[in-house]
């Protein structure tokens, strides 16, 4: 097959949610590069004009419609709007997504009053489940009618990489929303695959967005994920386009149930040395200063958190230094190859990640 007819999607009718902003906008863009008919669903109706008319003045076959996609109704309008208007419906982007607040620490390992579970706001955790889930499974059960009917399509939801790790810095709906995404998708793709229904999520790490008030602009969260990323920077959305064009196309025909991580190696949990000095020293000058006991047991408990989680700096993993036994030697450690930073040379744990 050649390269050509591999990732192509010329002439499929193609939905996508949350288009107006951020990742959505970047799907509906290399669905209308490449020649598709995309519908673009938002709330944000100035966001999805201006959108629109950007695709279309770039040659694309693109309009929208201003939808919440936690209106039931609504949606189910949109969708037969949409294949009143293109025929057939090929391709649904399920995007739309919000931030769930701050977590229940900061960034610099503080407390973070907002975010703690027992002061969690019952009406910001349904909004937020219904946001990031519920229209998720709303979407799905949508496209899958209509797919039916014509001997198959393609499902891409857009999880994250917090459905598979627990990050204290982001606010806890977002957790158990996105988890519910990715095991959703799974558990749809299991039923749909004799429909010829392919469904897969994409899992993004940190991307440049609107999300949480462009909050990857404030240079203290960036700097957090720009540190713990291998490639050393935040995404912007124009990376996340391949990935779209090959699970919307022929390339990917016998991919189903699968999730795709983008996080420039993130849930990989390098923690670069000088991330975790930095963090080492400021808990110790706080220690030394005897400033702030409360505070200082919580930037211990995010250090211990972030340690817990890769397993080169578990407490084993800390225990490896020079005279310990060293993984990578097979005998006591002579600090040869690592001097006395921390034994990275295994990374895995001598007993199980709980
Ligand atoms: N940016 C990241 O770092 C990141 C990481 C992992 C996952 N995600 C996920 O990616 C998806 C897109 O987020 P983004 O980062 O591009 O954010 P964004 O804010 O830039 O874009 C989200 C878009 O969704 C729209 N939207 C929100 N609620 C809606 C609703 N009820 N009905 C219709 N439209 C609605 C917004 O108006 C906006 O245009 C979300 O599901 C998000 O959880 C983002």
């Amino acid at each position: 097959m050649s390269l050509q007819k591999m990732f192509d999607v010329r002439g499929k009718s193609v939905i996508v949610t949350g288009a107006a902003s951020g990742i959505g906008r970047a799907y509906a863009e290399v669905m209308s590069e490449n020649g598709a008919r995309v519908c673009l669903l938002d709330l944000d109706r100035k966001g999805l004009d201006k959108t629109v008319s950007e695709l279309k003045a770039a040659g694309g076959d693109a309009w929208g419609l201003t939808v919440d996609v936690t209106d039931r109704a609504a949606m189910s309008a949109a969708f037969a709007e949409v294949v009143s208007r293109h025929g057939r419906l090929d391709v649904v982007f399920a995007n739309a997504g919000i931030d769930a607040g701050p977590g229940f620490l900061d960034p610099l390992g503080q407390r973070n009053a907002e975010g703690q579970i027992d002061n969690l706001d019952d009406h910001h955790w349904d909004k937020v489940i219904a946001t990031n889930l519920t229209s998720v499974f709303n979407t799905i059960k949508l496209a899958a009618r209509e797919m039916k009917q014509t001997g198959g399509g393609r499902i891409i939801a857009t999880s994250s990489i917090a459905a598979s790790y627990n990050e204290p810095i982001v606010g806890t709906p977002y957790m158990p929303a996105k988890a519910g995404v990715s095991h959703l998708a799974r558990q749809a793709a299991m039923e749909l695959g004799r429909y010829n229904i392919l469904v897969n999520t994409i899992a993004p790490g940190p991307f440049i967005t609107n999300i949480a008030g462009g909050r990857m602009a404030n240079p203290e969260d960036r700097k957090a994920f720009t540190d713990w990323s291998v490639l050393g920077r935040v995404a912007e959305t124009s990376d996340i386009k391949g990935v779209a064009l090959l699970l919307a196309s022929p390339a990917s025909s016998y991919m189903t149930g699968s999730e795709i991580v983008i996080d420039g190696g993130v849930l990989l949990r390098p923690m670069k040395e000088a991330v975790m000095s930095t963090r080492i020293r400021r808990r110790s000058d706080r220690v030394n200063s005897n400033i702030n006991m409360e505070e200082t047991r919580d930037q211990s408990s995010f250090l211990e958190f972030q340690l817990a989680i890769h397993p080169a700096y578990r407490p084993e993993g800390r225990g490896r230094r020079r005279g310990n036994r060293c993984h990578a030697m097979g005998r006591k450690c002579t600090g040869e190859h690592h001097q006395d930073r921390l034994c990275q040379s295994d990374d895995r744990p001598t007993r199980p990640i709980r």
